[in-house]
């Protein structure tokens, strides 16, 4: 049975993808320093596999503590989700950004090549692509200017990945840019937890629906879509976490290289089209204000999807229906989100 490392596997796409990579026929080891995530995560993934995942309680930039995970395991790839991830906090604490992502990513690779693990699969972003209007994205579109120190990261990593393969031909890297991670599993016991409050729209709308937040401030409807409102592809993390599936299978059987692909549904939804897919969702209206644009918030973002489905054989199953859905069912059974035991 072939072993993936999940670095960040306790956190939100992370648990997905090792459901996803169990249900798969994958042995999987965990590790997570839990900065944002809590460990009623791994009771979760036991409830929902019938199985206690291999959990090391690691920060990926304590090279010596990251070490144990390789030497006490016969690993065959890697999955890299640990990191830091919020771009408003980025944009207030950017030492910390890019000292964490950075060198946890440095510290993954060090330790892959000393132990001769060749595979290695990054989480990567859309927001590579920056202030670009010229949609759909392909994986061929320019990079663009990063809006904020946590975009910057995935921009810089995505380099440093690709000299660190060239300098080991035996590397074999994917990098997945995601679009925008939604929804839960269907057991609704795991979903997206974020601490303090959320910034991203599902989430908050989520909290809204539930009676945990008051109302909504759409951030801007004013932009040059059909109803002035942000256009964003948003894709189910069951999907997502399918398509890690694909990515380590792809590794698994070609050469070794860079390759690299776009996760996305290739369909946009605007912010007033997913407030109205949630109402219908929760069954109930959905409390919201129009406020002013949020700063480096682009008008259109959608992926092509070609390239994934031609050559990862990559094409999401769900729609924004099911995305609403399974986050309602989420909220609803943990409306407080998972507890800090
Ligand atoms: C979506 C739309 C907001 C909150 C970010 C990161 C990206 C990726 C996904 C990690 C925008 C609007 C939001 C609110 C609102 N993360 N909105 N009111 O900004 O597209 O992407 O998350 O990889 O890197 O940049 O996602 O959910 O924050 O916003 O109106 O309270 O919802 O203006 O148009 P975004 P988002």
């Amino acid at each position: 049975m072939s072993t993936v490392l999940v670095t960040g596997g306790n956190g939100y796409i992370g648990s997905h993808t090792v459901i996803s990579l169990y249900e798969n026929g994958y042995d999987v080891i965990i590790a997570d320093n839990l900065s944002n995530s809590k460990m009623e995560v791994q009771n979760r993934l036991e409830k929902i596999c019938g199985k206690r995942f291999k959990f090391y309680n690691v920060d990926c930039c304590d090279e010596a503590a990251l070490e144990k995970v390789f030497s006490e395991n016969k690993i065959d790839s890697v999955i890299h989700f640990a990191g830091l991830k919020a771009v408003g906090e980025s944009v207030r604490m950017p030492l910390e950004y890019y000292s964490n992502n950075i060198n946890s990513m440095i510290t993954v690779c060090k330790l892959m090549k000393k132990y001769g693990v060749n595979n290695l699969v990054f989480s990567s972003s859309a927001t590579v692509y920056g202030m670009s209007e010229d949609v759909p994205f392909t994986e061929e579109s320019p990079l663009g200017v990063c809006t904020n120190p946590y975009g910057w990261t995935k921009w810089m990593l995505e380099q440093i990945l690709r000299d660190f393969a060239k300098a080991e031909p035996s590397m074999k890297v994917c990098l997945l840019r995601y679009f925008n991670p939604v929804g839960a599993h269907e057991s609704g016991l795991i979903g997206e937890d974020p601490r303090g409050i959320p910034n991203n729209l599902f989430p908050y709308i989520s909290k809204v629906a539930g009676g945990t937040l008051e109302k909504l401030t759409v951030f801007g409807d004013d932009y040059d879509t059909p109803d002035g409102t942000c256009i964003r592809d948003y894709i189910h993390v069951v999907d997502l976490a399918d398509g890690h599936v694909k990515a380590i299978r792809y590794l698994e059987s070609h050469d070794a290289g860079v390759s690299l692909f776009n996760l996305g549904t290739g369909k946009g939804t605007s912010v007033k089209e997913a407030v109205a897919a949630f109402e219908k969702a929760c069954g109930h209206e959905i409390n919201h204000v129009f406020g002013p644009r949020r700063p480096g918030d682009i008008a259109v973002c959608y992926a092509s999807t070609e390239k994934a489905e031609k050559e990862l054989g990559f094409v999401a199953k769900y729609g924004i229906d099911e995305m609403c859905s399974s986050c309602w069912k989420w909220q609803t059974m943990n409306p407080e989100g998972l507890s800090d035991d």
